[in-house]
């Protein structure tokens, strides 16, 4: 197992409401990464609920920094890369990383992250399918169907086990992100971007764009060739 990061505290709980909740609680004190093994009030992009089943990953990063809103913000690429490099370390292959911060195994959704500020401070919130896929029928008409990493290698990796990779993964890509910035980070994720150069559908709060994914920008902005021009997109729900 790789060393722990000295510098991080690490709390474990036996139930929680939810991950991200408890690092705001826990605002005041030391950067460090807060695991769950069961959560009551899992929550997901869009206020969507997360449906954890046993066995699964639930854990929050608190990481107190002075930058910007943007560079937190891109702190989602940084955690899907290390989520990518740890699911390969257990054997997972065939992973894209899908805009803005999900993980997919075979095209299938493997893992997502729920970023949250508070002041001075960034929450990174991160679920993983370790042991079991959740119910595709709780899911969204749209959600892509979800995987489990058990089902991927044929065996179950414990959410201790994936912690102490993710928390290792995740220092390496956060150093070189404080070392050199966004761009080596927007370049590794282009790398292994899902459906980069083919046609995807954008959902804003009041439209669909669809149009051909061209690349993210210097940001960490979706930028769509479509009909009417280029679009660039800070926010969306992406879907194909
Ligand atoms: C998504 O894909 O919609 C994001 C899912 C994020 C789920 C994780 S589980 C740990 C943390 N606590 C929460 O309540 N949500 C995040």
């Amino acid at each position: 197992m790789p060393d722990w990061p000295a510098h991080l505290g690490r709390v474990i709980l036996e139930t929680v409401d939810s991950t991200n909740l408890e690092a705001a609680r826990r605002i005041n004190t030391g950067d460090q990464w807060i695991l769950t093994h069961k959560q009551t009030a899992g929550t997901g992009r869009r206020g969507k609920v997360w449906e954890m089943p046993k066995g699964n990953f639930a854990a929050s990063l608190l990481m107190h920094s002075s930058d910007d809103m943007q560079a937190l913000a891109q702190r989602s690429f940084v955690a899907a890369l290390a989520l990518q490099d740890t699911l390969e370390s257990f054997g997972a292959t065939d992973i894209t990383l899908k805009w803005p911060n999900d993980v997919l195994v075979k095209g299938q959704k493997i893992a997502g992250i729920l970023l949250a500020s508070a002041s001075g401070a960034i929450i990174i919130g991160i679920g993983v399918n370790l042991a079991k896929a959740p119910d595709i029928k709780k899911l969204e008409p749209n959600a892509l169907p979800p995987i489990a990493l058990s089902n991927v290698i044929g065996s179950h990796v414990s959410a201790l086990d994936f912690l102490a990779a993710l928390a290792t993964g995740f220092e390496r890509f956060e150093q070189q992100m404080r070392d050199f910035g966004f761009d080596p980070i927007r370049r590794a994720w282009l790398d292994n971007a899902a459906k980069l150069g083919e046609v995807i559908y954008a959902r804003l709060p009041n439209r669909v764009e669809t149009g051909t994914f061209e690349t993210i920008d210097e940001t960490g902005a979706l930028v769509l060739m479509t009909a009417k021009g280029r679009l660039v997109l800070p926010a969306a729900d992406v879907f194909f």
